[in-house]
């Protein structure tokens, strides 16, 4: 990752017209890697996001003993150690800007008889890691040295881990990953009860690769997940289709763009990520799922959007953790609609790459949008249109950063942001990309 920030500004442009493709999932690529290393053989990934978030992951695993080859563009083969086959790294783990590769990993390393470091950047150090080592300690695995539950901190594996009951308290498929990655070590059944879903990509990975894990409904909104541990994991290959948090930035970029038609390919619909769709949906957006299909093991869909007319609508706590990582940009689709958009239930916001409900408030409000904070809602009073010509801070966040992009391309002033290279965490090309669409970013 350079050091140096990025300037880049987004100007009003004409209609985005075209059909593209969006880089690979994020949450799949870490997990194809880290279930790779977990397996004995070889494990053949393609689409694979090459962000930096993932590469981190990749260069992770590799320093615990797995082999981690590129041979060919998205295409990777990792050589995997087995469950609880993770040799001692010599030097500490750096997982960047990434959140979910350092979160699944403490589970990956939680079983393993070893010690390593986990480390990261400014904004990785900021997050809340005691939420994950909880339930790894009651594994058997030691917290050895942490400042404040943060990283840097030095984990020690669990010699003879114990399996789990788990009830989290926040919705979050890293600590549910993290648990059912520690749990593969553990004899016995390993269980997460979840109050209210959330993405299932680790639970899909390890059915695909032979552990036995059963999903039952539990309550109104959540799932009741039990995993058999110490499976034998065979390798199976991996096809990691487009990303629907990074197609989320090119069809709010076309839906309030007029004019706009723009199809992105491939996109995966797993119920759990496209709140987003269901939402632009109901503020009157032309949102079409084209040639819907099946690919390893997801359902994907060419999307199109056509820019219209948005109106503000309500969106319900409930839907948070289907569009966790959406919200910067759902609120910049709200400044350029009619009426008031009010989200509810965005505590988990503030713990993101940055605290991302007062950033996504401040970007905003900086490019003279209306928008409130209230408790854990978020309010964005659309006046259908944007002043811009707001300098915003994107705080290490790449979401933040393609967001305050968008919102340049509609806004009646340029919009600038302090530093674009944190979008190469999870959509590198983001701007040429956009650029092949008429967009006008330099
Ligand atoms: C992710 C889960 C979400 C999301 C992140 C990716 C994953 O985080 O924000 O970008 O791959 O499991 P939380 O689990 O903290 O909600």
């Amino acid at each position: 990752m350079s050091l140096d920030p990025t300037p880049l500004t987004a100007r009003r442009s004409g209609p985005l017209k075209g059909r593209v493709g969006v880089p690979g999932d994020k949450s799949i690529s870490h997990r194809a890697l880290i279930l790779g290393a977990l397996t004995v053989g070889e494990t053949r990934i393609c689409g694979l996001l090459e962000g930096e978030d993932v590469l981190n992951t990749g260069k992770a695993v590799g320093a615990l003993g797995a082999r981690v080859e590129r041979s060919g563009p998205g295409e990777w083969r990792v050589h995997g150690v087995g469950i609880a086959g993770f040799a001692e790294p010599k030097s500490p783990l750096d997982f960047g800007n990434s959140g979910t590769g350092c979160r699944l990993m403490l589970g990956a390393v939680a079983g393993c008889p070893i010690a390593a470091t986990f480390d990261g950047d400014g904004s990785l150090r900021k997050r809340p890691m005691r939420r994950v080592l909880e339930p790894l300690e009651r594994f058997g695995a030691q917290t050895l040295t942490s400042s404040d539950g943060r990283v840097p901190l030095t984990l020690a594996g669990a010699r003879e881990p114990i399996p789990i009951v788990f009830e989290p308290q926040v919705a979050s498929a890293q600590l549910k990953s993290a648990v059912l990655l520690a749990g593969l070590s553990a004899p016995g059944e390993t269980v997460v009860i979840e109050a209210e879903a959330t993405r299932d990509h680790t639970e899909r990975m390890l059915a695909h690769f032979g552990a036995s894990i059963r999903v039952e409904p539990h309550g109104a909104l959540g799932r009741r997940i039990t995993l058999d541990g110490q499976p034998e994991l065979a390798p199976q290959p991996v096809t990691v289709p487009a990303d629907p948090s990074s197609a989320a930035f090119v069809l709010v970029a076309a839906a309030i763009t007029p004019g706009s038609d723009v199809i992105v390919e491939g996109v995966m619909m797993n119920p759990l990520r496209t709140g987003l769709f269901t939402t632009l949906a109901e503020m009157g957006l032309a949102i079409e799922p084209l040639a819907t299909r099946n690919e390893g093991g997801e359902e994907v869909a060419d999307v199109r959007v056509r820019g219209g007319v948005l109106r503000g609508v309500e969106v319900p706590a409930a839907r948070a953790p289907s569009m966790i990582d959406e919200y910067p940009v759902l609120a910049v689709a709200a400044a350029f609609a009619e009426g008031t958009t009010v989200m509810r239930g965005l505590k988990e916001l503030r713990v993101k790459e940055s605290d991302r409900l007062a950033a996504t408030a401040e970007l905003l409000r900086v490019n003279g949008a209306m928008v409130d904070i209230d408790g854990d809602d978020l309010i964005v009073e659309g006046r259908g249109r944007a002043p811009g010509g707001g300098l915003v801070a994107t705080h290490m966040d790449h979401r933040l950063a393609m967001s305050a992009l968008v919102m340049g391309l509609a806004s009646e002033r340029p919009v600038k942001i302090d530093d674009g290279s944190f979008i190469a965490t999870s959509f590198p090309g983001f701007v040429e990309l956009m650029r092949s669409l008429g967009a006008d970013l330099s």
